[in-house]
């Protein structure tokens, strides 16, 4: 039996992908651009081997079996896979052998947090070492399971550039630059309360395509210009910039969304009032100190730098209080000295749009990261004598 075991992260658009302009190919209508969150809070983890007595290929997600030899997205990232191991002769086993893959999310998705990105990325890896072709140009295959997942082949801040061509072959995530070019810059992940059915990303975004006059005009005028800026703001440690690019894109994105016919409603009241505190937060401070952005659904990702997370945690419990708030549990992540103090201009007691309790279901703190590990025999998460998941 042949075994890789491999982790990938999570990445959060700063400048978001909406919009195909080949469904199959998965190949997009704009460039877009995310950071890379780091894999100690957030990540997937992916077993994938390969056995002569494997009957078929199954794939255990989260301990649930789930259809891969009926997912033509799974099955074409293996194809392609298969094929760059075919075209380089060097293949360590028969290339008729099935597999047995096991993944893990390292948080939970009840969250509703970005975990196919994670997931694909994660399988494309593994695969990719499975069969010996881990050197190759990956993010394009990435793509074609989900379109965001080639942007977590990379850690840092990573630009997928759409690509000119019908095949998808310059349809490709490179990085912009590396996570240590910015290691102050912090997330927090609020995780918002909330049990409404959303429109998936896949559909929101074909249905967008087909009756939104206003996604043309993003993808045409708007995208360009703001990659090209914020790109700038990232070379330059432009805080500001880049929090009001990210902030400007969330916002048109969303109004896209309910720009389509019928319309597509991803945010929520909670969703709604933490635009207003960050608003209110920034103005207070005099200084752009907090960036929002908001994906397919409620949950907010907040950008700061590392130097004013206690004072932002401290607004938050002030403007968002919860029950949980004493408890470990309920700031996840990097550990945090909460700082309730006046110092730098913000009134915890200042008027904010509401004050209801128990909004959110916990934080997470997190920072820009590294791209996907391959880890050691001893992280597998297969049994190798039966090739079953183990339990943990
Ligand atoms: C709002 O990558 O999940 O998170 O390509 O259909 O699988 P498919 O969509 P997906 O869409 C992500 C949309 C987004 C924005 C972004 O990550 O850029």
């Amino acid at each position: 039996m042949f075994i890789e075991t491999c982790i990938a992260p999570v990445n959060i658009a700063l400048i978001k992908y909406w919009g195909k302009r080949d469904e199959e190919l998965i190949l997009p209508i704009n460039d877009s651009l995310s950071v890379t969150l780091s894999t100690d809070e957030m990540c997937a983890k992916t077993t994938a081997a390969a056995a002569a007595s494997f009957k078929r290929h199954i794939m255990w997600l989260n301990g649930e079996e789930v259809p891969f030899e009926q997912n033509p997205r799974a099955m074409r990232c293996l194809k392609e896979i298969q094929q760059l191991a075919l075209a380089k002769e060097q293949l360590k086993f028969p290339i008729e052998w099935k597999l047995h893959i096991v993944s893990r999310n390292n948080f939970p998705t009840a969250a509703g947090l970005a975990s196919s990105a994670a997931g694909y990325a994660c399988l494309v890896y593994a695969l990719a070492h499975l069969y010996g072709v881990q050197k190759e140009e990956l993010t394009a295959i990435a793509r074609q399971g989900s379109g965001s997942a080639c942007r977590s082949l990379y850690g840092g801040f990573v630009r997928w550039h759409m690509g000119k061509s019908n095949d998808g072959t310059d349809s490709i995530a490179l990085p912009v630059a590396p996570c240590e070019h910015w290691q102050d810059l912090h997330v927090l992940i609020l995780v918002v309360n909330d049990a409404r059915k959303k429109t998936s990303s896949t559909k929101g975004m074909q249905l967008a395509v087909e009756t939104s006059d206003l996604i043309k005009y993003r993808a045409q005028y708007c995208v360009p210009q703001r990659t090209a800026a914020i790109v700038d703001a990232i070379k330059n440690h432009d805080f500001a910039k880049l929090a009001e690019i990210t902030m400007r894109d969330s916002n048109q994105f969303h109004a896209i969304a309910l720009d389509t016919y019928p319309p597509c409603v991803y945010m929520n009241d909670v969703s709604h009032a933490i635009v207003e505190f960050v608003h209110a937060f920034n103005k207070a401070v005099g200084e752009v100190k907090l960036a929002y952005t908001f994906d397919a659904g409620p949950n907010a990702c907040l950008y700061l730098l590392e130097r004013d997370v206690s004072i932002v945690l401290a607004a938050i419990k002030n403007s968002f209080p919860n029950d949980a708030e004493q408890s470990v549990e309920y700031v996840k992540g990097i550990p945090i000295a909460c700082d309730i103090g006046e110092k730098n201009g913000f009134n915890g007691n200042a008027t904010l749009p509401i004050n209801n309790k128990n909004l959110f279901k916990y934080i997470i703190h997190t920072r820009i990261g590294k791209g996907p590990q391959r880890l050691g025999k001893s992280e597998s998460l297969l049994d190798s004598s039966n090739g079953s998941p183990l339990n943990n």
